[in-house]
Order: structure tokens, then C-alpha cells, then sequence
């Protein structure tokens, strides 16, 4: 293996690829370069990879050629078909037992296909989530690998030495199970990004509209919130952002044009539950959000068409302000736990159906740092699945179950008011009727089977009869 010394390939020097590769020659790996614009690997070879441990390559042959075995080439490519194009052109070139990684955001299900492909090649696959964006993945990414169980302990040294740590030493990076679950993990991941994002959106809109702050007045409630359970990038990022002065000293964010964009694993993860038949309430409605909010020019039109309820025409003050602003940390904390609840049952039936062994602690933890959910309540979840692994739902947990207790007066409140108001709050509110549902012994659901029995002959099971008897009722007595 005379010019086989690099330790690891990396293909695809986009702003992923380039901070991977940097991130692991600081960790004392040689690391192997290629890109399909190859001048791009002159640039960086000579640019910010200069110095280093870091070798360029002109070719996918070249680069197999210079790795050590059993190889390991990690793909950050565009997501969709240059990871397939990719595949075709690393499977003749390697040897049986060699890894395939796949860092990008792909979608779960190709995953799967991809593991089963290469691993007809003999080969190992990996599909790894890689979150934390560029600077992440140049300081410590949190990472979710799935895909052929036996290249792990091979690529455990690297991935783990990459990885953010928590507390300074607990990487977030362990193995999540076969196929596809590393990238299911990292889907779910990106819905619960899309809810917190719109929970802590929600509470802003309340706070600007209802309660009357400034701007440095929610500011000052974001920087507190991150001093408290809520302690969490997203509230310090939106704590700046609503700091941020532009050129002329009014705040940024005033100027920005409220339509939000999305790459779609929101989306994936909303049809995922569909597909499961989870109640997914939260990370769906925030999928919806964005959308509603992106008709932009039709919400102009028809914000002259209704009549809306007048806002409190003075900002709240003393005792009604203090106690409304606690309403909503309670409201959004309380929401955080179902969209997270939701998210642990969506990744349950998953892995159900899929037959992966998630680890759901090791999950907590693999967010707990790195990336755009990381927070101080990942933590929490960590310690309720370790007191329970066999967790149902995390609203079962003790701790959460108190917590949610709690916080139900402040959240009704919230959920009151900003109907009054005419503030669409979706989140906040979904999250609480899903709360409502699932602590409610029965449901309207009896009417609805009748409906389904009477127009379809659908069946129904009785209250004072055992499970699973069916019954059929001639409902409007013709023949
Ligand atoms: P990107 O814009 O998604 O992809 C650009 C890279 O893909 C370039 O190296 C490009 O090569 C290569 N590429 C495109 N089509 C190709 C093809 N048909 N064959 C071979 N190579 C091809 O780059 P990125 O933003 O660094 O992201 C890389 C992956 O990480 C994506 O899946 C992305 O979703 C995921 N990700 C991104 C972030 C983020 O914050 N940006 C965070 C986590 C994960 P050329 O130079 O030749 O065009
Ligand atoms: P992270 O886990 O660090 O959030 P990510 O999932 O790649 O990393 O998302 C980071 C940003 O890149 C997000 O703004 C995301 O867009 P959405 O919020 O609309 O999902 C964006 N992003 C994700 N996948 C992308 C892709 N394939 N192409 C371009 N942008 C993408």
C-alpha cells in the first residue's frame, strides 16, 4: 500500500465538504480530496487546505488509490442524484469490505436502496446526518450515521474525534441503526428544527402585538429565557436577531419580508408521519406555516377583506405583563415537549417498521451539541429515557409530566388570548389540543365511527362489548 496513507476520501468540496475535511486533519486524520469541478481541489489545496494533511486528488481513481483499507470515502455531494452518480463511480473502483458514507441531507428511503445496492456490491454503506451547518461541520457537527452495521467500529475513531462534545468529552455521534435510520434521525431532526423555529416565532408575534415590547425588551426576555430550561441556541440566535440594528438603527428583522422559504425535509418528515398514522401536530403545522406565510401577495389582498379584532391599543404593563410573559415561556416550553414528544413516536413507528434498535437516549444526546436544536432540554430527555428506555410517549415521563402540568393554566391563557386577538399562534395551539386529546379517556370518535357505519357500513367495536367484536347497525331501518 505504498501511496495508500490517507485515512479517510472526502468527495465534494462544497461549504460542507471543506469544513468536514478540516475538522478531521485538525483531529490528526489524512484526509483524501476530490471534487467533479477539479479545479476546486486546486483551490482548496492551495487556499485554506494549504499546510495541511490533506491530500488533492484528480480523480476518483486517484483518490481510491491513496486509501488506506479498508477505504473510506465520504460523499458531500448535492443531495439526490449526484449522490447515485457518485455511487456508480466509486462501486468498480473499490474492493469488498470498503465504506461508502453519504454526509448529505438525503432523503431516508434512498438511503435505504443505497444501503441495500452497495451492499450487494460487498460493500458497506453509511448514511450519515451531518448537522450543524458550516461552522459545525468546521468545529464539531453532530452526527447520525446508519447504513451497514459492521463499517461502525471503522469509522467510529473519526466520526466521534469530529464530533461536537458535550460537557467537553461526550461526543454527539453514535450509531443509530441499519439502512436508512441515521437519516430518518437526521429528518426528524430538521422537523423538530422547523417547530422550535415557529414556536419561539409564535411567542414573538404575541409578545410584539399583545404584550407591546420594544424590541430590546424581547430581547432582554429571549436572553432570560436562555439563563432558564429554555437555554438553547435558538432562543440565544433569535435573542441577536431581534438585537440586530440595521444601517439606519431600526431593527433588521422589521425589514425582512415575512415569507419563509423551506428545502423540504420539513416536508419529509410531515409525510413520514402520514405514512406511520402519527399525530405529528406540531411539525405539521409548522411545514403549513411556512407555507401560508410564502402567499405573501394573496395575505395582502385579503387582509382588506375581514374584520379583525382590535388590539390592546397600550402595551400591557406591571403585573399583567410580567404574569403574561411567564404564560408564554410556560406555552412554549410546554409545546417543546409534545413536538419532541411527537417527533420520539414518529421515530418509534419507524423503527417498528423498519426494524431498527434506536437507541432514544443516545438520539437526545447526539442533538444535546452541534446542532441547530441543541439545547440544555435534550439533556432531560436523555435522563427520562435513562430512567425508562421503553418510554411511550416522553409526556409520560415524570419530570415532563410535571413540567406539562404546570404549565397547562399559562398555555391555555396564551392559546385564549391570541384567539381573541385574531394571532395565529398554530403551534402553540396545536400542540395543545394534542395535549387535550391525548389526555382524554374518550373522544368524539364514537360519532365518527357511527358516521362511518351509517354511510359505509364501516363497522364498530361497542363500549360494552370486548375488543375486537364488530358490529353493524341498519340505521335508517330500509332494507
Ligand atoms: P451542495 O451545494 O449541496 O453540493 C455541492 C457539491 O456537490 C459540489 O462539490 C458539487 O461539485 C457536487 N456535485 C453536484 N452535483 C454533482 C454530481 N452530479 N456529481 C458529483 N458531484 C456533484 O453543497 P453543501 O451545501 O456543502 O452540502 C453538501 C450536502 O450536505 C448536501 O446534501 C446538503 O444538503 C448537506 N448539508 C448541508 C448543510 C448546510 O448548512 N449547507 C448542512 C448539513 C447538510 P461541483 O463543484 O463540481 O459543482
Ligand atoms: P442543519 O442540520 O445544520 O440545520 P441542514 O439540515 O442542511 O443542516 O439545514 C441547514 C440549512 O440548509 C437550512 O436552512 C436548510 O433549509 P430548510 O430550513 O429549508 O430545510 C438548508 N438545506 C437543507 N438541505 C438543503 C439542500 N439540499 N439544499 C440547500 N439547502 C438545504
Amino acid at each position: 500500500q505504498g501511496k495508500a496513507r490517507a485515512d479517510i476520501g472526502l468527495i465534494g468540496l462544497a461549504v460542507m465538504g471543506e469544513n468536514l475535511v478540516l475538522n478531521m486533519e485538525s483531529k490528526g486524520f489524512t484526509v483524501a480530496v476530490f471534487n467533479r469541478t477539479v479545479s476546486k481541489v486546486d483551490e482548496f489545496t492551495s487556499g485554506r487546505g494549504a499546510g495541511k494533511n490533506i491530500i488533492g486528488t484528480h480523480s476518483v481513481e486517484e483518490l481510491v488509490a491513496t486509501l488506506k483499507r479498508p477505504r473510506k470515502v465520504m460523499m458531500m455531494v448535492k443531495a439526490g442524484q449526484a449522490v447515485d452518480e457518485t455511487i456508480e463511480h466509486l462501486v468498480p473502483l473499490l474492493e469488498p469490505g470498503d465504506i461508502i458514507i453519504d454526509g448529505g441531507n438525503s432523503n431516508y428511503q434512498d438511503t435505504m436502496r443505497r444501503t441495500a445496492y452497495v451492499e450487494s456490491k460487498g460493500l458497506r454503506y453509511v448514511g450519515s446526518g451531518v448537522s450543524g451547518g458550516e461552522e459545525g461541520a468546521l468545529t464539531g457537527p453532530s452526527l447520525m450515521p446508519g447504513g451497514s452495521s459492521t463499517a461502525w467500529p471503522e469509522i467510529r475513531p473519526i466520526f466521534q474525534a469530529i464530533a461536537a462534545k458535550v460537557e467537553g468529552k461526550v461526543p454527539c455521534c453514535d450509531w443509530v441503526g441499519e439502512n436508512g435510520a441515521g437519516h430518518f434521525v437526521k429528518m426528524v431532526h430538521n422537523g423538530i428544527e422547523y417547530g422550535d423555529m415557529q414556536l419561539i416565532s409564535e411567542t414573538y408575534w404575541l409578545m410584539k402585538h399583545y404584550v407591546g415590547l420594544s424590541y430590546e425588551e424581547m430581547a432582554q426576555v429571549f436572553d432570560e429565557w436562555n439563563r432558564s430550561e429554555l437555554d438553547s441556541y435558538l432562543i440565544e440566535i433569535t435573542r441577536d436577531i431581534l438585537r440586530y440594528k440595521d444601517s439606519d438603527g431600526s431593527p433588521l428583522v422589521e425589514k425582512i419580508l415575512d415569507a419563509a422559504g423551506q428545502k423540504g425535509t420539513g416536508k419529509w418528515t410531515g409525510i413520514a408521519a402520514l405514512e406511520f398514522g402519527v399525530p405529528l401536530t406540531l411539525i405539521a403545522e409548522a411545514v403549513f406555516a411556512r407555507c401560508l406565510s410564502s402567499e405573501k401577495d394573496e395575505r395582502v389582498r385579503s387582509s382588506q377583506l375581514f374584520a379583525r379584532p382590535e388590539l390592546p391599543k397600550t402595551p400591557l404593563t406591571g403585573n399583567e405583563r410580567i404574569t403574561f410573559i411567564e404564560d408564554l415561556k410556560q406555552a412554549l416550553y410546554a409545546s417543546k415537549i409534545v413536538s419532541y414528544a411527537q417527533g420520539y413516536l414518529l421515530m418509534r413507528e419507524a423503527a417498528k417498521a423498519y426494524g431498527w434498535n434506536l437507541n432514544y437516549g443516545g438520539i437526545a444526546l447526539m442533538w444535546r451539541g452541534g446542532c441547530i436544536i441543541r439545547s440544555v432540554f435534550l439533556g432531560k430527555i436523555k435522563e427520562a429515557f435513562d430512567r425508562n428506555p421503553d418510554l411511550e410517549n416522553l409526556l409520560q415521563d415524570p419530570f415532563f409530566r410535571s413540567v406539562v402540568d404546570k404549565a397547562q393554566g399559562s398555555w391555555r391563557r396564551v392559546a385564549m388570548t391570541a384567539l381573541q386577538y385574531g394571532l395565529p399562534i398554530p403551534a402553540l395551539t396545536s400542540a395543545l389540543t394534542y395535549f387535550d386529546g391525548y389526555r382524554s379517556e374518550t373522544l368524539p370518535a364514537n360519532l365518527l365511527q357511527a358516521q362511518r357505519d351509517y354511510f359505509g357500513a364501516h363497522t364498530y367495536e361497542r363500549t360494552d362489548r370486548p375488543r375486537g367484536e364488530f358490529f353493524h347497525t341498519n340505521w335508517t331501518g330500509r332494507g
